[in-house]
């Protein structure tokens, strides 16, 4: 028998009490219950997501429903975090597949299904399922220590589209990761850390928050980011950067620090006032 609660695990020869999958989830959860076909589709993506694998009728899987939706809210829209009904007739070849023994099983996709998976083995608690993850984002981020890091990194790299994140945490946000892996091979991402805001200044920008600078192809000038430093709106903005649907125009002006710079939106750019 099993005692130990951290790894307890529910076999497929227990009796199994009709229950459907659709009750283990509340519906505003943000976890995506998903079929094969759905599990397929997702895994084509290459960005990185989490699975858990269950059955409805184990009391395990019952006990991590709201830990793990606590997960899903935390790593939402960034990371989808879905969930397969082992149970499920049509659904259990790809349960066998994923080397399901028994229930829960909590796998990471770094990449879809290009890097292959992880198993989760560790204490089925929202905080360290979400820790665990957070670690584990497949990135190309290049961490900018110092001021002149940025002006090497912005000549090195000067034929790709490159955003650069200048913000005050000590870790590379997961956001940030995650942009580099949904982008990789198409966006550049640079991270610099401002302890006291004085590479804002140098910017010629306000401190007090994260701010978004990006660097259109060919330029070592860069043009700030207007919209909200978030999933959508950056992952809306990269994509018009790179089917060109957003002119990015780097202009000399007098006067301004180091030549003003405006981006000319021919799509959904976000406006200031979203800031
Ligand atoms: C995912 O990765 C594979 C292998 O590197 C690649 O062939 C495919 O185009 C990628 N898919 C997307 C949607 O980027």
């Amino acid at each position: 028998m099993f005692k130990s609660s951290l790894l307890a695990l529910c076999f497929t020869f227990s009796v199994a009490p009709l229950l459907s999958s659709a009750a283990l989830f509340p519906k505003d959860s943000k976890v995506k219950l998903l079929d094969a076909k759905g599990f397929s589709k997702a895994m084509k993506t290459n960005h990185t997501s989490l699975g858990a694998f269950m059955a409805p009728w184990c009391g395990h899987c019952q006990r991590l429903v709201p830990e793990y939706s606590k997960v899903a809210t935390a790593l939402h829209p960034m990371i989808p975090v879905y969930a397969v009904d082992c149970d499920v007739e049509a659904n259990k070849r790809l349960c066998a597949e994923q080397g399901v023994k028994g229930f829960p099983t909590i796998k990471l996709f770094p990449r879809g299904s290009e890097l292959g998976s992880m198993m989760y083995d560790g204490e089925r608690a929202a905080g360290a399922i979400f820790k665990w993850t957070s670690l584990r984002i497949p990135n190309t981020v290049e961490k900018l220590s110092k001021p002149d890091d940025i002006k090497t990194w912005s000549k090195k790299n000067i034929k790709a589209n490159r955003a650069l994140l200048i913000t005050s945490d000590t870790k590379i946000p997961i956001l940030w990761k995650v942009l580099s892996n949904n982008f990789k091979g198409k966006l550049s991402l640079g991270v610099h850390r401002d302890q006291d805001g004085s590479s804002l200044k140098a910017f010629g920008l306000d401190s007090g928050s994260s701010k978004v600078l990006i660097y259109p192809s060919g330029s070592t000038k860069s043009i700030p980011y207007s919209g909200k430093t978030k999933m959508e709106p950056l992952s809306k903005f990269f994509s018009s950067i790179i089917d060109g649907t957003v002119e990015l125009n780097i202009e000399e002006t007098e006067g301004s620090n180091g030549g003003g710079s405006s981006v000319k939106e021919t799509s959904h750019f976000p406006s200031k006032d979203e800031l």
